[in-house]
């Protein structure tokens, strides 16, 4: 019996990899397009000129390729993907600049990032730098953090225990052993099941790739567990793990502690998942040199050198079909009138919940493997931003290239529990997880454009229903209540500021406001205010929806990219663009990359030799 069942198996896969390994079109990393830096432009008129191109019928191209409807980086990867093969590619954004969750704003002349405070995986030759150098052209610069780049702080101010946290295969577990003297094996272990998870991670990007029909049937045999060590842990839960490893409770929530870049709690996180956050930073974390917005900036010339735009106010309201139910354009509102744009292939960066319950016409959203998806898939955590401009250059505040991830006490699940299912008044009090860092303090372009002032960025997460009785006020004139009820939020978070970072002071404070689920809603156009798209709970995590949630829809001619796609994070949803050109390009765009940066890294390591 199981031989027939591995040989079997043996079978199923190697019919796959014929898939995976599919090198039929054109390939984006063919060849290194990267060119010597050209110096670099503060100027924000200048760069609104890319990042702000506002819609307009006659703006848009004729004889689309494709049109993506979305401008994160799960989007704009995408396009700059296609345009790599020459493809024309219109990328339609609702909101008034490119970028989604990478977009910037200014407010008294205070510069913030939205969605990007630390990057893993980007040290030279590795594929994903490799990925976002060809996607810049080499234009994008990377800027390490400190090491340790995350302060784990737990407790209350009277007996707050600071655990630093350090990149580096051998760092990571040595510094942690010195700090938990005693627990060596369970900080092994736990290094060991990481490693080992993370590995598996290639199988998903073949049960993504492989026809549909194979993927249901490696899944519905169980096959797929036997193959894949990340299908093995995914359906244990990140607590079940970690306390089956300690007793020690601050080192429990250590481990846990940056379960806050995916979202799901540690009861219902997926130790598959968190293991693919913690390899992330094993090898250090960067951040974009000149802040987030340069990373649209340098991918939309890309975009538009092969025919294509980037408009933004383009709000696209509906998907279009003709009668075979095949997708064939979008419609975008501009003013009182829609705005028809043909194009044969549709993809939507705009979220699985978007694409499926706002911009089908209903006959197809009740397509039974629609809902099927839908039906797998739930809405994440909201999240709660809170911008500080402060009056003070970092070394006067005491700030550093770092992020603080502080917590209240060391039981995070029921903490967190407690928070986000409490009374609104009563969670506005005690925030028990709060992120802190400074995004001026990473960028050393910063002094040059607003010498003497910083920024602190505050990340939390927080219930949608608490501010949904809001939602359909103006976003620039809502309501007292909402404003006092956001004021108390910003009260208990900013009393936790002051009381980690002693030379912050009230009196350095010129700015100060907070974004909530709603505040999300409009800029980034999430259904629910989610941070990280899609839950990432244990439920994202079985085969089976791994299988069906891929790029192709039910609906020919219409692709999903992005975070729902693949995983959340700045790597994650370029993972998803992957995928999805993968898809649509028939072939292994994943493999394309690693066979470039293999390349690059000999090139660079003559030149560097010489
Ligand atoms: C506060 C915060 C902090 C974060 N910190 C980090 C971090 O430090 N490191 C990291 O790697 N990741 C971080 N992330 C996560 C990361 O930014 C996201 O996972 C990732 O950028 C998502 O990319 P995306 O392309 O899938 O979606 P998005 O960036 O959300 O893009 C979707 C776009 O679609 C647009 N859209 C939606 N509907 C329509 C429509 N009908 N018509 C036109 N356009 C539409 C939206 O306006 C948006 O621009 C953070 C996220 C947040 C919110
Ligand atoms: C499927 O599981 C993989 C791990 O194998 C995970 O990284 C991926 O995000 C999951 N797919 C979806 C759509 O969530
Ligand atoms: C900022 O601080 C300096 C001195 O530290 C002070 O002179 C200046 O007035 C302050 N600016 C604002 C806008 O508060």
């Amino acid at each position: 019996m199981w031989l027939t069942v591995a040989i079997f198996a043996v079978a199923l896969l190697a019919f796959c990899l014929k898939y995976v390994f599919a090198t039929s079109g054109s390939n984006p990393f063919e060849a290194d397009t990267r060119e010597p830096l050209k110096p670099m432009v503060h100027d924000r008129k200048e760069k609104n000129k890319v990042l702000k191109q506002g819609f307009l019928a006659s703006k848009v191209p004729e004889n689309l390729d494709a049109v993506i409807i979305g401008s994160g980086i799960g989007g704009l990867g995408l396009a700059g993907l296609l345009a790599k093969v020459g493809k024309k590619v219109l990328v339609l954004e609702q909101h008034d600049r490119a970028g989604g969750c990478c977009h910037t704003f200014t407010e008294k002349g205070f510069e913030f990032d939205v969605g990007i405070h630390y990057i893993g995986e980007l040290l030279d030759h590795k594929p994903f730098r490799c990925i976002v150098d060809q996607l810049t052209n080499g234009q994008l610069q990377w800027e390490p953090l400190e090491n340790p780049f995350d302060h784990v702080v737990i407790g209350p101010p009277e007996n707050r225990r600071r655990y630093p946290i350090y990149s580096g295969r051998t760092r990571f577990p040595e510094e942690l052993k010195k700090l938990f003297p005693g627990e060596e094996a369970a900080i092994d272990e736990y290094l060991r099941l990481v490693k080992k998870t993370t590995r598996g991670i290639w199988f998903m990007v073949l049960i993504k790739q492989c026809p549909a029909f194979l993927s249901e049937l490696l899944v519905r045999t169980g096959v797929v567990k036997y193959l894949s060590a990340f299908f093995e842990m995914a359906p244990r839960s990140l607590t079940e793990v970690v306390n089956g490893l300690t007793e020690n409770k601050d080192l429990r929530a250590v481990f846990c502690y940056i379960f806050g870049t995916y979202g799901a709690m540690p009861k219902e996180a997926s130790f598959a998942m968190h293991s693919v956050l913690v390899n992330h930073y094993l090898n250090g974390a960067w951040y974009p040199k000149g802040g987030a917005s340069e990373i649209a900036y340098h991918i939309i010339p890309i975009i538009e050198k092969a025919g294509g735009a980037v408009l933004v106010r383009a709000p696209v309201n509906r998907i279009l079909f003709n009668d075979e139910r095949e997708a064939c354009g979008v419609s975008v509102v501009k003013g009182q009138e829609e705005v028809h744009i043909r194009a044969p292939i549709v993809i939507s960066n705009a979220g699985i919940f978007n694409t499926y319950q706002k911009l089908l016409p209903k006959e197809l959203q009740a397509m039974p493997a629609i809902q099927r998806q839908l039906s797998m898939m739930k809405h994440g955590l909201g999240g709660l931003s809170i911008f500080v401009g402060l009056n003070g250059t970092k070394e006067e505040l005491g700030l550093k290239a770092d992020n603080y991830w502080i917590f209240s006490e060391n039981n995070l699940d029921e903490l967190v529990t407690e928070y986000i299912e409490g009374d609104r008044e009563e969670s506005s009090k005690k925030i028990p997880l709060l992120f802190v860092a400074s995004p001026s303090a990473k960028d050393p372009t910063w002094e040059e454009r607003s010498p003497g002032k910083s920024t602190v960025s505050l990340v939390s997460f927080a219930n949608y229903d608490w501010f949904e009785e809001w939602k359909d006020d103006k976003v620039t004139n809502r309501a007292s209540d909402y404003k006092q009820l956001k004021q108390a939020f910003i009260d208990t978070a900013l009393q936790v500021v002051l009381d980690v970072f002693p030379k912050i002071t009230r009196d350095k404070v010129e700015y100060i406001d907070a974004g909530t689920p709603i505040t999300n809603t409009h800029y980034i156009g999430t259904p629910k205010g989610e941070i990280y798209g899609a839950d990432h709970g244990l439920e994202r995590f079985t085969p089976e929806l791994n299988a069906s949630v891929r790029p192709q829809t039910p609906l020919k001619n219409l692709y999903l990219t992005g975070q729902d796609v693949f995983l959340c994070g700045f790597a994650g949803a370029l993972a998803g663009a992957l995928t999805c050109g993968s898809a649509i390009l028939h072939r292994n765009l994943h493999l394309d990359a690693v066979a470039l940066a293999k390349k690059t890294k000999f090139v660079n390591g003559k030149l560097k030799g010489v």
